[in-house]
């Protein structure tokens, strides 16, 4: 089958990642909005607009399934996406529904458009949330996949600032966040961490269930080509390269992607 992955950036390897290697045969296209990342600073109007352009995208294309591997655009525009496409749409937080989480405290850190949505309080209702809308991680991971301790030492005292330090559990509520999950890891060794990208897995089965020899990996990018390549060559061991091809999204009407 054909399954759609979009995403502002590289975030959304971390669900491609996981995806790819739980369900091989099939030929995932992965969309990277670079020309407009990061997403979580926008206004409502400019995500919209975006996000139209993307929904005009993808009735042209011939896919089967749309992952929306952003929380940004999930937590805004999923039912959007869902009512006016003809596939199943699948948004970042469908694996975290109907679980019972039991810390008392959790950090939710995103994008500040996520932090403001809304979105999250439907799913941990049974704890006290606390929202860290983060305006600069997802584009420096964008850029390399990594903090300095200045900024790692930035981002605890974000969190500090709103949470305190007695919380339980923080929400990776960015997609690009598990991309350095281990640095997190590091800022708080004794916190457990909600990866979104490891629950989405399972949840897949019931929608996979063509199979096809196909596995290829195309990724688009709206923004530089030559840049997405290094990406790629830096992110992905050689074995994987080889699967991946790479080329420039299709230039849209309204121009914006
Ligand atoms: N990775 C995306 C998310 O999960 C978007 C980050 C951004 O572009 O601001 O929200």
């Amino acid at each position: 089958m054909k399954v759609a992955l979009l995403d502002s950036g590289i975030g959304g390897w971390s669900f491609l990642t996981k995806i790819e290697a739980r369900y091989p045969e099939h030929t995932y296209l992965y969309y990277a909005d670079q020309k407009n990342c990061p997403y979580g600073n926008k206004t409502l109007q400019e995500l919209e607009n975006i996000a139209c352009e993307w929904i005009a995208l993808f009735k042209d294309e011939e896919i089967d399934i749309l992952i929306l591997a952003c929380n940004t655009l999930t937590a805004i525009f999923k039912e959007k996406f869902q009512t006016e496409l003809n596939i199943p749409v699948i948004g970042t937080t469908d694996g975290l529904e109907n679980n019972e989480y039991k810390e008392k405290e959790i950090v939710l850190l995103a994008t500040v458009k996520t932090a403001q949505s809304g979105w999250y309080e439907r799913i941990f209702t049974n704890s006290k949330l606390s929202m860290v809308g983060n305006t600069w991680l997802a584009a420096t991971i964008e850029e390399r996949f990594a903090l300095t301790d200045i900024e790692s030492e930035l981002l605890k005292l974000e969190v500090e600032n709103v949470a305190g330090n007695e919380w339980d559990a923080m929400i990776l509520g960015c997609t690009h966040y598990p991309l350095i999950k281990e640095q997190l890891k590091k800022i708080w060794p004794r916190k457990h961490f909600i990866d979104p990208a490891e629950t989405i897995v399972d949840k897949l089965a019931m929608f996979l269930t063509r199979k096809e020899v196909n596995n290829n990996v195309i990724m688009y990018t709206s923004g530089d080509l030559a840049l997405l390549e290094e990406q790629v060559r830096s992110f992905f061991d050689e074995k994987k390269q080889k699967k991946i091809s790479s080329a420039k999204i299709r230039q849209t009407e309204g121009g914006l992607i």
